[in-house]
């Protein structure tokens, strides 16, 4: 076992450089600014990711099971008033930080796993987010865990770190899974008032790793991927007993929204994995164009975290007539964690936003693609530059799928910190508009969202 603050150069990759853990929770007021922040971005700019706490074994750290911390930037009026990094305190963190654990509105038994995905804001209140079976946890303002919540006795079981919020009604749309249903996801649709009005369970062939949905007028669609819950490797300790399957079809299902199982068009595909869609939407022709992160496999002989290749941006015309799919590579450079004006979640788009990756998820410069152009800008700060996901504001009264800002969190490794960058979209290779400094270093994680006020 190791402890976590000598983990910098880990023989697992995982768990060195800037994907090793910090140590400690920070609060800072008053950070540097380097520009002008605009006067309209009043809210929390907030982002989740694993940071294991205390001891970990470096042969069998998987990325996906480090504990939840969310760091966080509170943008008030031109001025960056705070920083704040907090573990999302699931009871193993708890009991590792010598606190009570969290008020849960669950049975003691209930599954509780590190909260590590994705932090959105829903119903007035903050939510740390994990797939695979364990509940969201509810943040107050200053990023303290509140409670581990049922959304007011309406949850079933599980929940997911991607909701689909769709923009003309303010519902999350959910593929949740967890391996104690067998065979079998569940639609979730969770109302603006944050109860759950609708769940459907749909049958599956296995019990494939659902990281993500996508959502467009008439469909949600469902990722039936060759990455399956695999009953042996679970028994045999394995912590992420989720693996590779080459026997698996791969297929895209497209759910009416108000529909049940029975009326789903499956859609078969060539056999990849996708973690994130940038988005999809119906076409005039009845076809649904899909646009993702496509990797070749997930989880074959790489068993610590995503390695089998990198992921390109791919687009599939499903056609749910004939259940085939057309497939078409957009761009070859690695991308990952796509991004859009959520605005037109589920609508026609031409822009989406991505954090490059090299080798191992590392994080490198940032992408924007022009869809409709097919032209694709590349921002490259410097070698010693990694960019996360980029997060796309819409200006105030915007008046372009691109008027905007971009905001990324990025890691200097010349100093070991962190700043949170935020760009015009539109000159999405020019200064940036603000650069806040950071008193820390922000390890790569996974997901966040802008938060307004
Ligand atoms: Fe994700």
């Amino acid at each position: 076992m190791t402890n976590t603050s000598t983990l910098r150069t880990s023989s697992n990759p995982f768990l060195s450089g800037n994907l090793a853990p910090v140590d400690v929770e920070t609060t800072a007021f008053d950070l540097k600014v380097t520009g002008t922040l605009p006067n309209e971005l009043n809210g929390r700019y907030l982002r989740n990711g694993p940071n294991p706490i205390g001891q970990v074994d470096p042969e069998k750290y998987h990325w996906f099971l480090g504990s939840g911390m969310v760091h966080g930037i509170q943008l008030n009026n031109g001025e960056a008033k705070w920083y704040r990094n907090r573990w999302v305190r699931d009871r193993n963190v708890a009991k590792s930080l010598g606190e009570q654990a969290p008020p849960s509105d669950w049975p003691a038994d209930h599954a509780q796993f590190a909260s590590n995905t994705n932090v959105i804001g829903h119903a007035g209140a903050t939510w740390a987010l994990v797939e695979g079976g364990s509940p969201p946890i509810e943040m107050n303002y200053e990023l303290e865990t509140v409670r581990v919540s049922n959304f007011a006795n309406t949850l079933p079981q599980a929940f997911s770190a991607h909701p689909k919020r769709d923009p003309r009604t303010g519902e999350l749309h959910v593929m949740a899974y967890w391996w104690g249903w067998g065979n079998q996801v569940q639609y979730l649709v969770v109302g603006v008032d944050g109860k759950v009005r609708r769940n459907l369970d749909i049958a599956l062939p296995g019990g494939p790793m659902m990281h993500d949905c996508a959502l467009t007028e008439k469909y949600v669609l469902i990722f039936d991927l060759p990455c399956l819950f695999n009953l042996e490797l679970a028994m045999s300790g394995r912590s992420f007993p989720y693996i590779w399957n080459a026997d698996y079809t791969a297929r895209v299902g497209l759910l009416p929204r108000e529909g049940v199982a029975a009326d789903i068009k499956w859609v078969e595909i060539d056999s990849c994995y996708i973690f994130h869609p940038l988005n999809a939407y119906d076409a005039p022709d009845g076809t649904v164009v899909l646009d993702a992160a496509r990797h070749d496999k997930m989880f074959d002989v790489e068993q610590r975290g995503p390695n089998e290749g990198l992921p390109t941006l791919d687009r599939w015309i499903l056609n749910p007539q004939t259940g085939k799919a057309k497939q078409e590579r957009i761009d070859d450079r690695p991308q990952e964690f796509p991004r859009m004006n959520e605005s037109l979640l589920g609508l026609k788009h031409d822009f989406g936003y991505f954090a490059g990756i090299s080798d191992v998820f590392r994080q490198a410069d940032l992408i924007k693609q022009d869809l409709a152009k097919k032209t694709t800008q590349v921002r490259h700060d410097g070698a010693n530059f990694g960019y996360g996901e980029p997060v796309f504001v819409p200006r105030e009264n915007s008046k372009s799928e691109d008027d905007g800002y971009v905001m990324a969190l990025r890691h200097n490794t010349e100093t070991d910190l962190s700043d949170l960058v935020v760009l015009n979209a539109q000159d999405f290779c020019g200064e940036p508009v603000a650069v806040v400094s950071l008193p820390a270093r922000v390890p790569n994680g996974f997901h966040g969202n802008w938060i307004a006020d």
